[in-house]
């Protein structure tokens, strides 16, 4: 079958070389693609937000099945147009894609079902929302209700600093995205990811993953997109994906099916692991950047089937099969991430980087200038590793890091520091 991937990231990356290690797979595009996806994949130069674009290009060329790799062509509808063309895709509906576009929808919908997550009110004015939250007092959470590209959480220590991210936000911080704020309690706990393939009305779980989203080691510094993460996430226990899945996702899924829009894709749900159990942070209604890239390398089985059951609402009796294996991915940043950075610096020493045994790299911001690799963005690299144990998995990946000549880049040398503390 001929398969579009849209996306250019490190996990698109992931998902472009997994997708075309499947026998299913004759031709695989992915627009727009970056210099590492081009060894997996035939980079087309579409524009993704022009979905006659990506409708005319799919029946040019005979496209089976459209992989949405990022949250912005979902909430902007592409798989509602797609499917109007008749063209199979995997990922939700815009109406569906609320559950990561609007924090306001996703609170709405818990508390109706009972599913649990933190207290919460949602505001359109500054005073309201002030009075809130001197009646609360801090800590307390303040994020935009719309999609802000990770930017859009304050967890506030005190009450002046709640009080100025209302300015901000109700201000105009963040534009549309933050019109409405959404304030609620400060949760403390375990933080870990848990991903399942959902169809509508059955949910598969993935794996569990931890990511880490601060700039420097020790979990210190601005928050990025993520500077690595590893699975399984230890907290995590049989006994506590299973909590989730019957307390969080099928909830989530049973509601939003009654409400006429039925989740299909996947669904990625930040967890808090309190004392009391799991309770959401947030859905996401994509894979994790980067944690698409170590659970892609702990997978077994073929991903393709697995999209298309979902696709087509045969999860209930799908399995996939896992390496017991750990994962773990280091991101390399271009010097400067998450603030201002240098674009076209060049990096050496990939071949030999990947040479490791256990690793693979993918790009997340690279371009190809004839044989030379070259940065392109803010994250640039993905060095992955899977190994018999997180500590093992995360010696391998340094030790291709440190075969990586990037001297305008940097990344975090403790990638995976909770799980090797357990472990040992
Ligand atoms: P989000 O973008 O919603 O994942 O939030 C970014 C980060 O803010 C999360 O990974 C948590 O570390 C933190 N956070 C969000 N909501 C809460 C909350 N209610 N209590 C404590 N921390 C939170
Ligand atoms: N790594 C977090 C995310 O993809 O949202």
């Amino acid at each position: 079958m001929n398969i579009l991937l849209l996306g250019s990231g490190g996990r698109e990356h992931a998902l472009a070389w997994k997708i075309a290690g499947s026998p299913l797979v004759s031709k695989l595009w992915c627009a727009p693609g970056n210099a590492g996806i081009a060894r997996e994949a035939e980079c087309v130069a579409l524009d993704v937000a022009d979905h006659a674009a990506v409708i005319a290009f799919c029946k040019a060329n005979k496209v089976d099945l459209v992989v949405v790799g990022p949250e912005a062509p979902l909430a902007a509808g592409i798989a509602d147009d797609l499917a109007a063309a008749g063209i199979k895709a995997f990922g939700p509906s815009k109406a569906a894609s609320q559950l990561e576009s609007s924090k306001g929808f996703t609170k709405d919908l818990c508390k109706a079902n009972n599913i649990p997550t933190a207290a919460y009110e949602r505001f359109r004015d500054v005073d309201a929302a002030k009075a809130y939250i001197r009646a609360k007092g801090a800590p307390i959470v303040i994020k935009a209700d719309g999609l802000a590209a990770g930017k859009g959480v304050v967890v506030a220590m005190t009450l002046a600093e709640a009080e100025a991210a209302i300015d901000m936000m109700l201000g105009g911080g963040f534009g549309a995205a933050g019109a409405e704020a959404v304030v609620e309690e400060f949760m403390t706990g375990e933080e870990a990811s848990f991903f399942v393939l959902c169809d509508g009305d059955n949910a598969l779980a993935l794996a569990t993953a931890q990511d880490h989203k601060r700039v420097f080691d020790g979990d210190k510094g601005p928050n990025t997109g993520g500077m690595g993460a590893y699975s399984p996430a230890p907290v995590m226990t049989d006994a506590m994906c299973q909590r989730t899945m019957d307390e969080i996702i099928l909830p989530t899924l049973r509601a939003m099916k009654a409400r006429g829009m039925p989740y299909k894709g996947v669904l990625f749900a930040g967890l808090m692991i309190t004392a009391d159990g799991p309770r959401l942070i947030e859905y996401n209604v994509r894979f994790g950047d980067p944690e698409c890239q170590v659970l892609m390398l702990r997978m077994m089985s073929d991903l393709v089937p697995a999209l298309l059951a979902a696709c087509d609402g045969q999860l209930k009796h799908f399995d996939l099969r896992w390496y017991p294996d750990a994962a773990l991915t280091v991101v390399m940043a271009a010097k400067g991430y998450p603030g201002d950075y240098a674009k076209g610096t060049v990096i050496e020493g990939l071949d030999a980087a990947a040479a490791v045994d256990g690793v693979e790299i993918f790009h997340a911001g690279t371009r190809a200038d004839g044989d030379r690799i070259l940065a392109n963005g803010g994250r640039v690299l993905n060095v992955t590793a899977r190994g018999a144990s997180v500590r093992a998995a995360q010696a391998s990946a340094y030790q291709a890091v440190d075969r990586i000549r990037w001297p305008d880049g940097f990344c975090r040398r403790d990638i995976g520091w909770q799980a090797v503390a357990r472990e040992s």
